[in-house]
């Protein structure tokens, strides 16, 4: 399958983990892959190891917290290809875990939400006019099964992942009748530098609620995405597609 060729897709914290692999599956289907992520030496990495693989790769530094570093990024992809097809926003921060909500730090939670719910805004907000002006676009933010069910231990995360979902519906409505669809996928745990990071027994709660058994793989997340991003997807917009091995059925 070719599904991107011709296309340049960005995608946010796309220097490892579930970002890395989703632009490595675009890349591979013809994508020129710009990744966007505060770690610059992964990035520079992750272009290199894309290069590698035949894959036009680039990575530029951007903290996506922050409005003129996204907006002057965008004027960077521009510059550079022309066109934004796709936006895939993966950078993402889960905050402290494994506490109840009176230990939750006023701060930490301020943290989660600047990134996983601020940058993202920020980053969809930024693309808009190209997608716009082209009449053409898919929007894809990596949302998580924490944000549907809620996650005990996990407030900021949860909440914050919640409100992913709540902003993919507004602007799936909003843009309906041009040709940008906007999406989430609420994946289950996959092992990333994440969730290695996470306490044994933050994991283990996630875990044993998958009804397969087992985590989920980061190849698996990005065959979903990557549907979502393709111009198949075309009657498709506002929802949150599933991908937790069983944990939800709605
Ligand atoms: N791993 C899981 O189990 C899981 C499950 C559901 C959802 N998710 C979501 O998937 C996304 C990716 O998670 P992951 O597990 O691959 O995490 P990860 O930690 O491996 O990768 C996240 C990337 O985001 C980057 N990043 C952090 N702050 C940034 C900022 N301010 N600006 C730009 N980039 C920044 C990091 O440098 C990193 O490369 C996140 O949104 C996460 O919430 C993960």
């Amino acid at each position: 399958m070719n599904r991107f060729e011709d296309q340049v897709a960005i995608v946010t914290g796309g220097a490892q983990g579930i970002g890395f692999g989703i632009a490595r599956r675009l890349g591979a289907e013809g994508a020129a892959v710009v990744l966007w992520d505060i770690n610059e030496p992964l990035g520079a990495e992750a272009q290199q190891t894309l290069a590698g693989e035949g894959v036009t790769a680039l990575a530029l530094a951007v903290d996506v917290t922050r409005q003129a570093a996204v907006e002057g990024a965008v004027k960077t992809v521009l510059e550079r290809f022309g066109r934004i097809d796709v936006l895939v926003t993966a950078a993402g921060i889960t905050g402290q875990t494994n506490i109840q909500t009176h230990q939750v730090e006023p701060a930490d939670f301020e943290q989660v939400m600047a990134l996983n719910v601020k940058g993202m805004f920020l980053s969809v907000r930024a693309v808009l006019p190209a997608m716009l002006e082209a009449d053409y676009g898919r929007i894809v933010n990596i949302a998580s099964i924490s944000g549907k069910d809620g996650n005990a231990g996990m407030l900021a995360y949860s909440t914050s992942k919640a409100a992913v979902i709540g902003m993919t519906k507004v602007i799936g409505k909003e843009y309906a009748e041009t040709g940008i669809t906007c999406n989430a996928i609420a994946p289950a745990v996959v092992r990333t530098a994440m969730v290695e990071s996470l306490p044994a027994a933050q994991v283990k709660y996630m875990t044993d609620r998958i009804p397969m058994k087992r985590t989920g793989e980061i190849e698996e997340i990005a065959a979903v995405v990557a549907f979502a991003a393709s111009k198949e997807a075309s009657f498709t917009t506002g929802f949150t597609f599933d991908a937790t091995g069983g944990r939800a059925v709605y």
